[in-house]
Formats: structure tokens, C-alpha cells, sequence
């Protein structure tokens, strides 16, 4: 809606970011359209989309970039990161490999981002718990150890999606 453009009080900025196919996209792509794609393709380069969220009197165009998980296919690692308040941290839990590699993530966040970055770790897939090979407790103890926000989300069938993005948006400023 565009006349939301000069109404809108701010506007965030805020970045996906984990290993491929974690479903960085089909997170974004169901909080900002609620659509889920089981046949989703690999990101190449950036994309983006923007949601507007109202908190409290205030209206937020929350704009969140997604780029590839996969090292090939990613754009200039400062220009993505550059002004972004917020980050989403996105590992399956299906897949240990990707749990694991958080760290490296974490560290690169730290190297580009801003220190005052609000970060949500995010343990995707939890409509596959069966298959699950990273405990819910890892991840929470690993995000409490890094002063990191946490929650486990199925963008398949809209589990704490709304949730995730809302903590992360409302707890910047
Ligand atoms: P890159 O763009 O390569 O970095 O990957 P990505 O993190 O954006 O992953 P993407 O959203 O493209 O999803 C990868 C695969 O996982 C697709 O087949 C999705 O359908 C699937 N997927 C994403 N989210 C979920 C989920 O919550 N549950 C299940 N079961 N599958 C999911
Ligand atoms: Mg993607």
C-alpha cells in the first residue's frame, strides 16, 4: 500500500541470514505474503521485501533483506549488512551441519553488523520434529549464551513466524 509511505513513522532494516536451504526465504516470504513454496529455489544475489507493522501509535516499514545461503551466490557481505538493525539467524533443525554453522554466522554478523543489533536465532522445520537432529534446548541455551533471542518456527505450516519477526521488529529502538 503505498500511501503507507508517507504516513510511515520509521523504517528498520533487518537481514536473514544462515545456511542454504534453511528456509530463509520461505520465512520471509510467508510473513510478508503468507506464502509457503515446497519447490523453493536457491536465492541468488539479494531480494527483499517490506511489511508494515504497527507498534503501539507508531507505524514501522519493517524492510528485510534475504540473500543466498550459499557462498556463491552471495552479494557484498558489507552492503548487506550496512544500516540493518535487526538480523534473523535461521538454522533447520532437521540438519546438525546447519546448527553448527551458526557460529561461523554469528561471526561474521559481529564483524559487519552494527553491535546494537537486535538478533533472533531462529531453529527452523519444527513441523519435521521427527526428523529433528538439534535439540530445542541447544538452541536456547546456545542463544542465551550469546544474548541472542530464540524461537523455533515452521514457515510450512505458520508456526512463530508472525512471532519471530514481531520480536525481532519491536524489540529495535
Ligand atoms: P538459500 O536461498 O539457498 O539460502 O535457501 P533458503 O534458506 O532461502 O531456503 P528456502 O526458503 O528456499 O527453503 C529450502 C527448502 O526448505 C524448500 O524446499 C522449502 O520448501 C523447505 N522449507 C522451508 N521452510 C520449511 C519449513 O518450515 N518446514 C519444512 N518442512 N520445509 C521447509
Ligand atoms: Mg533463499
Amino acid at each position: 500500500d503505498d500511501s503507507y509511505d508517507e504516513e510511515c513513522d520509521y523504517l528498520f532494516k533487518a537481514v536473514l541470514i544462515g545456511d542454504s536451504a534453511v528456509g530463509k526465504s520461505n520465512l520471509l516470504s510467508r510473513f510478508s505474503r503468507d506464502e509457503f513454496r515446497l519447490d523453493s529455489k536457491p536465492t541468488i544475489g539479494v531480494e527483499f521485501a517490506y511489511r508494515n507493522i504497527r507498534v503501539g501509535d507508531k507505524l514501522i516499514k519493517a524492510q528485510i533483506w534475504d540473500t543466498a545461503g550459499q557462498e556463491r551466490f552471495r552479494a557484498i557481505t558489507s552492503s548487506y549488512y550496512r544500516g540493518a538493525l535487526g538480523a534473523m539467524l535461521v538454522y533447520d533443525i532437521t540438519r546438525r551441519a546447519t546448527f553448527d554453522n551458526v557460529k561461523k554466522w554469528l561471526h561474521e554478523l559481529r564483524e559487519f553488523g552494527s553491535s546494537d543489533m537486535v538478533v533472533v536465532l531462529i531453529g527452523n522445520k519444527s513441523d519435521i520434529s521427527h526428523l529433528r537432529e538439534v535439540e530445542e534446548d541447544d538452541g536456547k541455551n546456545f542463544a542465551e549464551a550469546e544474548a541472542l533471542y530464540f524461537m523455533e518456527t515452521s514457515a510450512l505450516e505458520n508456526l512463530n513466524v508472525e512471532e519471530s519477526f514481531m520480536q525481532m521488529i519491536t524489540r529495535i529502538h
